[in-house]
């Protein structure tokens, strides 16, 4: 039934931040659109026909796109970018706006990443990379990294969907991650991380932001800043995860320090990128630390943040399907992309389990009240449909998404949404969009 005026779009990925992909790219079209998304989740079929082909499988999603005359790929996960699905789909002349593998190595190597900054005089923490215990015992004991009682973060090499890094609070805790990275394979009981190369990194203090950016390789466009709350728990507490809930509001940075940004890291890393040979296309995400002595970059990822993508999308109201294909086609200069004013948030309704061992199959209730409200969107991160009812399906379940002129209202209005959200087991933190960082809840000194 598609006229040929219809784009043919396939997302891949499966969770809340595709679909909000696929719920943003028909929303803001000005054009009819038909939208697959591989392997998708419950929560998308209501949007999108989904394709039971696995994210990392690019030889099947390559010919899915070539059988069904797919006009424009779009990717969500860093696993496709890293398995090289940019490189296969450009071979097969098939447009896609990502990354290559090459470019993707910013966030598939962490030590890749951080010798790139190194050259390119990029501003991030202090930092070794050791490929043996032995390697790690002498590096700390040399005093690079401060005395015994100094933090230190340790960090897997590779991809760990955010479970790769510890911050740890002394040399020993930090010489006990690196032996359970390290031997992981022999021990798959203490950790189920494994590296065989390790960094180690001075510990940065301040305040977190994900500042997004849509890049053809030389031109880009910046998303509104965003601050992820990364730990489980409130106050910041417990393990690191995919990240609890986002918001984005517009003093998250101001506008000399994201000049100070745009300078010292967004530019140099583009140019960097390109004089290397693998300029980079697609959405670019750095994480930065606002330390006393400037911004810092944590880590780059090479796909847009989940749930960064969620509560950022929400405020966009240009046409996202043409932002992509600009990208894709080298000619983000032509765009010109608008925003709302309004400040968004997204809180994560996690299983209990999450990060380690979620469980699922529980029934969620309270879905079927929304679709109501334009500034309220739930979005799906892991469900299955079964009887006529929603079942959790994966740690990271839902994202309860809203907007409002102040930041404020926006949270209560999300809040409000969560409390008709249950099942058994449903955890989430009530202080996204309060918890500023370690700075801003350190208890205050009695005088
Ligand atoms: P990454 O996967 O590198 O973004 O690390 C995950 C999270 O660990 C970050 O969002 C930070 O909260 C924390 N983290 C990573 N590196 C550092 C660092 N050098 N100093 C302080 N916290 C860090
Ligand atoms: N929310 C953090 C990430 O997408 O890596």
């Amino acid at each position: 039934m598609s006229d040929e005026n219809t784009m043919k779009i396939l997302v891949v990925g499966s969770g809340g931040r595709e679909h909000a992909l696929v719920w943003s790219l028909i929303h803001t079209s000005q054009r009819p659109l038909k939208v697959f998304c591989a392997p998708g989740n419950a929560g998308i079929t209501e949007l999108a026909g989904t394709v039971d082909i696995d994210a990392i499988d690019i030889g099947g999603l390559a010919d899915f796109a070539a059988t069904q005359e797919i006009d424009l790929t779009i990717v969500g996960g860093e696993a496709a970018l890293a398995a090289g699905i940019a490189d296969e789909f450009a071979r097969r002349n098939l447009l896609i706006a990502a990354p290559t593998r090459n470019a993707a190595r910013l966030e598939s190597s962490k030590s890749f990443a951080k010798s790139f900054m190194t050259r390119h005089g990029i501003p991030t923490a202090h930092h070794r990379t050791v490929a043996s215990l032995e390697a790690a015992r002498e590096c700390l004991r040399s005093g690079e990294f401060g005395n015994a009682e100094t933090p230190v973060v340790v960090k897997a090499d590779g991809l760990a969907a955010g479970k790769g890094v510890h911050v740890t609070a002394s040399h020993a805790e930090a010489l006990l991650r690196v032996e359970e990275l390290m031997n992981a394979n022999a021990h798959p009981a203490s950790s189920d991380i494994s590296s065989a190369v390790v960094v180690l990194e001075e510990k940065l203090e301040g305040a977190e932001v994900s500042l997004l950016l849509w890049t053809d390789g030389r031109d880009y466009i910046l998303m509104p800043p965003a601050r992820d709350h990364k730990r489980i728990g409130e106050n910041d507490t417990g393990a690191n995860t995919g990240g609890m809930g986002v918001i984005t509001s517009h003093d998250i940075l101001d506008a000399a320090t994201l000049e100070e940004i745009k300078r010292t890291i967004v530019e140099p890393t583009l140019h960097g990128a390109r004089e290397e040979g693998f300029a980079f296309r697609g959405v670019l995400y750095i994480g930065l630390m606002l330390t006393a002595g400037g911004a810092r970059v944590i880590e780059y990822n090479a796909r847009p943040g989940d749930p960064e993508t969620q509560a950022i999308l929400v405020r966009l109201k240009s046409d996202l399907v043409e932002i992509f294909q600009a990208v894709a086609h080298g000619r983000l200069r032509e765009v010109n992309v608008e925003w709302s004013e309004d400040a968004s948030v997204c809180v994560v309704l996690a299983a209990r389990g999450y990060p380690n061992k979620p469980e699922i199959g529980h029934v969620i209730e309270g879905l079927e009240t929304f679709d109501v409200h334009d500034d309220v969107r739930v979005f799906h991160a892991a469900t299955t449909r079964r009887d006529n009812q929603w079942l959790t399906a994966g740690g990271r379940v839902l994202g309860v998404t809203a907007t409002a002129a102040h930041l404020d209202d926006a949270l209560a209005k999300c809040y409000d949404a969560v409390a008709r959200i249950k099942w058994d087991g449903m955890n989430y933190r009530r202080d996204i969009g309060r918890f500023k960082g370690d700075d801003a809840v350190a208890p205050r000194k009695k005088a």
